[in-house]
């Protein structure tokens, strides 16, 4: 069923907003225009310049890094990571072969695709490990039975989602003691910590974003730290069509126009100095969605109180069980029955966006999605078998959580009357 919220009952004596409430819109701060102006102004405007430079350097130290690589994009670089850590584990493949050819890689299965997708561009098979509710990230568990199960994998995809980090330092131990290698897809989470450690500082190699909607921006734009000075090198140069140090087009391997432009970096480098500004902000929004839903049967996504530092990129909530109205999702569209005193994210949803609000569901678990359906998925309690009766948890906070309007432009006002929709919808 769909609603004429503007005309129901339960809203019919308030307006939408005047001007779009986003989910998480970019925020300039005046200082990038200055750093592109200075790259047009000096002609250094390709993928050479000292604003490349300067965001390599300070992206490395922020997250306590030896080494970091700007690129076009976050996905460009999981690409390069990924790639990367195929290379050291199987040895470098023959043009037009990937490097995990043959292999299979653990991932994150409730993540953005982008995350998981270099794996198949490398010729891999990504096999999904079950989500926590402790962070809504990889479950340790699940990846503790995925390793019991297929002892000869050698390399884990995980992202830290939301701005929320997970469980990495469990997740280093059991990869360490399986000699497998880590890539940290950090790109939601620059700036959040777990125990004091910035997240990407413990994959083997890490990745931040710089997208439109990350916690700063440089309209587009991706990081990929290591320690490794020759891991650096050599993906600077597959950035850059891998060339050789030659008097010619020298070419040895596979190359790829991944580089960031100084363009690009300009923008990166005028957000920098703001990362911890927008981290306040984020978490300003988190504490009043906590403190304004409180009465509601919801829950915020948590974090480990005591030992991580979310970057609250995004709020999200969760409806308990007994308090979600009957929805039922096909691939494409969602049906619901509203009642009273329930609601799903599919109602809350369209009540926002019929209020000129943008939320977002949960990133639809990768098992569940078409293209990697017949993929393998491993839970805690070991391998899922499609029909089964078991209920993994990523399924599960999809069907009951959404993500909130998270801008850090939005107003106190605003968010109140965010709130008062939600609370709404509930009636
Ligand atoms: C978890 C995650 N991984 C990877 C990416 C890819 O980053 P980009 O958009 O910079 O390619 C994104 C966001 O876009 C993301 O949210």
């Amino acid at each position: 069923m769909s609603i004429d919220f503007l005309n129901d009952e339960r809203f019919s004596d308030i307006n939408p907003f005047p001007n779009k409430i986003w989910l998480s819109s970019p925020t300039m701060h005046g200082d990038e225009q200055n750093w592109v102006d200075d790259a047009i102004r000096t002609n250094w405007v390709s993928t050479v310049g000292a604003n490349i430079n300067e965001v390599e350097t300070e992206c490395a130290r922020k997250i306590g890094r030896n080494y970091s690589v700007a690129l076009s994009s976050g996905t460009a670089a999981l690409h390069l990571g990924i790639r990367l850590c195929g290379q050291k584990l199987y040895g470098r493949p023959r043009p037009g072969h990937g490097t995990l050819e043959g292999h299979r890689a653990f991932a994150s299965d409730m993540t953005f695709d982008a995350t998981v997708n270099p794996i198949a561009y490398e010729g891999g098979e990504a096999v999904f490990i079950d989500t926590e509710y402790d962070t809504w990230n990889m479950d340790p568990d699940a990846l503790e039975k995925a390793f019991e199960l297929y002892p000869d994998v050698k390399l884990v995809v995980l992202a830290h989602l939301y701005g929320t980090p997970g469980k990495i330092d469990r997740i280093r131990q059991i990869c360490d003691r399986h000699g497998a290698l880590i890539v940290e897809d950090a790109a939601e989470s620059f700036g959040a910590s777990f125990a004091g450690v910035q997240t990407g500082k413990k994959g083997d190699v890490s990745v931040i974003s710089f997208n439109g909607n990350k916690i700063i921006t440089g309209s587009s734009g991706g990081m990929l730290l290591t320690d490794s000075k020759e891991d650096a090198f050599l993906v600077r140069k597959w950035s850059t069509q891998s060339r050789e140090n030659a008097k010619w087009y020298q070419h040895e391997e596979l190359g790829y126009n991944y580089r960031m432009s100084n363009i690009i970096a300009g923008v990166v480098r005028g957000q920098l100095p703001y990362l911890e500004e927008h981290i306040r902000a984020k978490k300003a929004i988190y504490d009043r969605y906590r403190e304004g839903l409180s009465d509601l049967p919801v829950r915020m996504n948590p974090f480990d109180e005591k030992n991580s530092v979310p970057n609250y990129w995004l709020s999200c909530m969760l409806i308990d069980k007994e308090a979600m109205c009957q929805q039922e999702r096909g691939d494409k569209e969602a049906k619901y029955s509203s009642e009273p005193g329930r609601s799903c994210p599919t109602e809350i949803l369209e009540a926002l966006d019929a209020f000129n609000a943008e939320g977002r569901p949960i990133w639809k678990p990768m098992h569940m999605q078409p293209i990697y359906r017949d993929h393998l998925f491993v839970t805690k309690d070991g391998l899922y078998k499609s029909g089964s009766c078991m209920v993994d948890a990523g399924a599960d906070i999809f069907e009951r959580g959404l993500c909130l309007p998270s801008d850090n432009k939005m107003t106190v006002y605003q968010q109140e009357r965010i709130i008062d929709i939600i609370h709404r919808c509930f009636r």
